[in-house]
């Protein structure tokens, strides 16, 4: 049995995706196990570039099933288009298993996460405007329309003609917007419950078997640790728990199935959406890092804030999620520069910070206290063995791993499936 955890240690977009692809070669199972289709994960293999936000990231494995556990919040009309895409791909979706628990992302969670940034204005979260923020805030609020109430039409229409009694109060007198019409929303997503329903299974069951059966199952997350409504910079957050915890919640399985917890990090950082990020750059090596590593989201298109990696963060990614190993990717940016900085502590004032403030404020006013190490600037995307990394990019790894206290297992050196190195 093995049952292992790959989930980001930052802000998202670490190449989760990617390292996912990866692991999914040898497993049974990929499951999605919170957020919905505010994430963007990219696989590329070959000249092959595959972008998904829902479907998880081992639909390349034609023996690999994935399922999208209770713990994700569902847009129906975004999984099935996800599904015709991968199948123009000639990508086999029938294989896809989605809770019946997970909750649906409704037309008005899309137009109340646009109207609620508005009237944030300047303090506005940045949001993807995916409807993820409204959606866990009507399952949290016991309101919520869930997969399986698709196949009541009864009880749909009235959960539906229930939510928006208070939406339609909400919609025009707070937010300035039309209210929305039940008749529409009822016709549209019981249009879709047909395609859905061969999928829909109690996922937890279906895990549970698997693991006993000694199968093995990849828990995929989506965002990062950073953007945990718990554990991430709230209230500059998602709704959910990427943290390892929400595996195991988002699934339905429990703690000790799991045997390994994978955090992907970048060699440098990025967020995207406002919110503190003491590390962040707005200088030519901030541009270069955005440039090179092209960061820009892969669901809105938006320019990555970016900046040096922050071992004070990762030293608490590594703490919050029990993180048995860190997979590094995108070194190979790290190239561009002469000399490359990392954060090891924050300062604010007489005060110096070693672990990540849980004072919110700290956050904002603090300065990095950066170590400077040695760049390599060799091109190092064609290196396949950690040996014939240049010196200085070896002691760059070694670095973070002595400074996080846990081991590096993989480094990757380019986007494409082949570029990584596996440090054993
Ligand atoms: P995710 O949300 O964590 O899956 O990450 P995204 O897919 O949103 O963003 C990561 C981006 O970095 C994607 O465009 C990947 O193709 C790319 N990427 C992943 N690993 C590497 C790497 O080692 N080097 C480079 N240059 N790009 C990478
Ligand atoms: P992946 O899985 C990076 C950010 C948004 C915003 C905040 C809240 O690709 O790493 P939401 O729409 O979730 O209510 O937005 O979270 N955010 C992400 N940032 N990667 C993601 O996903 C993200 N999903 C949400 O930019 O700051
Ligand atoms: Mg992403």
């Amino acid at each position: 049995m093995s049952a292992t955890i790959v989930l980001g240690a930052q802000w998202g977009d670490e190449g989760k995706g990617r390292v996912v692809d990866y692991f999914a070669e040898t497993a049974d199972y990929v499951v999605r196990y919170q957020g919905g289709n505010n994430a963007g994960h990219t696989i590329i293999v070959g000249e092959q570039r595959l972008a998904l936000s829902l479907i998880p990231s081992g639909i390349h494995y034609p023996d690999c099933t994935p399922v999208i556990a209770s713990g994700t919040v569902i847009d129906p009309a975004v999984l099935l288009a996800e599904m015709d895409m991968l199948s123009e791909k000639n990508l086999d979706t029938s294989r896809v298993r989605l809770s019946s628990n997970a909750h649906l992302i409704m037309p008005y969670h899309r137009k109340l996460d646009a109207a609620i940034e508005r009237y944030l204005g300047q303090n506005q979260i940045g949001t993807t405007k995916k409807g993820i923020g409204p959606a866990y805030t009507d399952k949290y609020s016991r309101f919520g329309i869930r997969v399986q109430d698709l196949f009541d039409p009864k009880i749909f229409a009235e959960k539906v003609e229930a939510a928006l009694e208070e939406k339609n109060k909400i919609l025009p007198r707070v937010y300035n917007t039309l209210p929305m019409d039940a008749d529409d929303i009822v016709t549209e997503y019981l249009g879709y419950a047909e395609r859905l329903r061969p999928m829909v299974t109690d996922t937890s069951l279906l895990l549970h078997e698997a693991l006993r059966e000694g199968k093995n199952v990849l828990f995929e997350g989506a965002q990062g640790t950073l953007l945990d409504v718990d554990h991430g910079t709230y209230p500059f957050v998602t709704s959910s728990n990427p943290t390892a915890g929400g595996a195991v919640v988002g699934s339905g399985i429990g703690p000790k199935a799991i045997d390994e917890i994978v955090g992907v990090a970048k060699a440098y950082i990025s967020r995207v959406g406002t919110g503190p990020f003491p590390t962040e750059l707005h200088d030519e090596v901030g541009d270069t890092m955005i440039e090179l590593g092209g960061e820009y989201g892969t669901v809105t298109g938006r320019r990555r804030r970016c900046g040096w990696l922050d071992l004070v963060a990762l030293r608490y990614a590594v703490r919050v999620n029990s993180l048995t190993k860190i997979f590094l990717t995108k070194m190979d940016i790290l190239s561009a520069f002469d000399t490359i900085k990392v954060a090891t502590a924050y300062r604010s004032g007489a005060e110096r910070y070693d672990h990540f403030p849980s004072q919110q404020s700290v956050l904002y006013h603090c300065e990095p206290v950066y170590e400077e190490l040695d760049g390599w600037g060799d091109d190092i995307t064609g290196v396949r063995e950690f040996g014939d990394l240049p010196k200085a990019a070896r002691s760059y790894v070694e670095y973070v791993q002595e400074a996080t206290e846990a081991p590096i297992g993989w480094v990757s050196v380019g986007p494409e499936r082949s570029q990584l190195i596996e440090i054993t």
